[in-house]
């Protein structure tokens, strides 16, 4: 926001993030972020404070707080309370027109219009406005967005007001064909749990055609690419292998079912029961395959996991595949190195772990019995197979992300196991 012109003041009740931000340090890694955060921080559009008085005046107030599973799988929207709860003294003090609370955390369907009526009483109009970004390529979905929604309230006056103010914000990402979708709340919310609810499911139906494919020695990388090039079904969201993780998909399809069942329609939803559950499952039949691999020898082998991050470009380890593999292997083998270039240095800081963490892929290898792919960095998939058979004591890989070349490594020697691949 302040990148495209804007005056931004982020508000965070965490001091140590504040300070970080203020310094231009992203408290995470995300291609392209810091550059961004450290051109603003020092041209002065923008700045970080935990004083929840520093949003009085400002005519947009985005909600970008988490909304985390609770223990009944439901999202637990503490944060989203107190964040309005701190706005709310605030609000009605803009002077330059209709003033705005875009909410863009990920809710349940209901919460806007639960929260809209304590907004509106102070003048200000709530919007529901959820976010589509992806972790790895944050800045360019946020500069170049696929589409726009936002959920606007019932009041035509106060609906025409708020979109003529977030379309003057967002203006300068808007190209001519960028879609921008208006709809009521409700709907608005549910484009973005749908989104996700739909995103999970592709991964864990073409999961179970690789299951089908390894039964009867066919190849899922094959059938994805030909059932793909039905333009009704897309070649992307069809890469087979350990399934989903991070912050959102794994959470976000748990809450839907959740919020399904308070609605009386579990039912309707009992499909993403399933949708987890394959998912569970093909961090589980790696963990078999590996075994099943070693054999006797699993409680005296060493293994390494390349890539520790629930996807590539990132170092967020929420819901890993990878390290739940690691850290299952670890009870049974005898020995489990992990390494990841963002990863490992952030869970070096922890000495209890049951594995060993290097940021260097050579370093894992050497002497490894077995090396199982779990984050497909481009570092892992461009390994030059010969050199990774002459570190490791054994030539033997599980690619968990079918992203390597399977003939080629077969080439160097390796026993080569994918996921639904031949
Ligand atoms: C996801 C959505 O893709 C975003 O649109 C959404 O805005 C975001 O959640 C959110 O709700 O905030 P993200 O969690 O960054 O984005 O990651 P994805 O790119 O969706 O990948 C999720 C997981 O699925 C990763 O573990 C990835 O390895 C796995 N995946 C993805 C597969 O196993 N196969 C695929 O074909 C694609």
């Amino acid at each position: 926001m302040a990148d495209i012109g804007h005056e931004v003041v982020g508000i965070d009740i965490d001091q140590e993030k504040v300070d970080s931000l203020s310094a231009g340090n992203a408290p995470f890694f995300e291609p392209g972020l810091s550059t961004l955060l450290r051109r603003n921080v020092s041209s002065g559009r923008l700045s970080f404070s935990t004083d929840s008085s520093a949003i009085r005046g400002a005519q947009v107030h985005f909600i970008g707080v988490g909304t985390p599973q609770s223990s009944n799988g439901a999202a637990d929207l503490t944060y989203v309370d107190k964040a309005v709860e701190q706005m709310l003294p605030h609000l009605g003090a803009c002077e330059s027109g209709a003033e705005i609370v875009a909410g863009k955390s990920t809710v349940p369907v209901g919460t806007a219009s639960r929260l809209s009526q304590r907004i509106a009483a102070t003048g200000a109009t709530l919007v529901w406005n959820p976010e589509f970004l992806r972790e790895g390529f944050a800045v360019k979905d946020t500069l170049e967005p696929d589409r726009l929604v936002y959920g606007l309230p019932d009041d035509p006056r106060d609906a025409q007001e708020a979109q003529d103010v977030l379309d003057a914000v967002y203006a300068p990402v808007m190209s001519s064909g960028t879609p921008r979708l208006c709809m009521d709340y409700a709907t608005a919310e549910l484009v973005k749990t749908a989104a996700n609810a739909f995103l999970a499911t592709k991964i864990s139906f073409i999961n179970a055609m690789a299951r089908i494919c390894d039964t009867v020695k066919a190849d899922v990388t094959d059938l994805a690419d030909a059932i793909g090039m039905d333009e009704r079904i897309g070649h992307r969201f069809l890469r087979a292998g350990i399934g989903f993780g991070g912050g959102c998909l794994p959470k976000d399809i748990r809450a839907f079912q959740a919020r399904a069942d308070q609605l009386g329609e579990g039912e309707t939803l009992a499909f993403l029961a399933e949708v987890d559950r394959i998912n569970d499952w093909m961090r589980a039949s790696v963990i078999d395959t590996a075994a099943e691999l070693l054999g006797d020898d699993l409680p005296t082998s060493r293994i390494a996991i390349l890539g520790a991050t629930f996807k590539p470009d990132s170092d967020d380890m929420r819901n890993s595949p990878a390290l739940e593999i690691a850290t299952d292997l670890a009870r049974r083998a005898g020995s489990v190195v992990v390494t990841d270039p963002q990863a490992a240095p952030i869970l070096a800081v922890n000495d209890d772990l049951p594995y060993e963490v290097t940021t260097e892929a050579q370093d894992a290898l050497a002497d490894a019995d077995l090396a199982i792919l779990g984050t497909e960095w481009h570092e892992y998939t461009q390994l030059d197979p010969h050199r990774a058979a002459r570190l490791m004591r054994h030539a033997r890989v599980i690619d968990g992300r079918n992203a390597l070349d399977p003939q080629a490594w077969k080439a160097a020697g390796f026993t080569y196991i994918g996921i639904g691949r031949r």
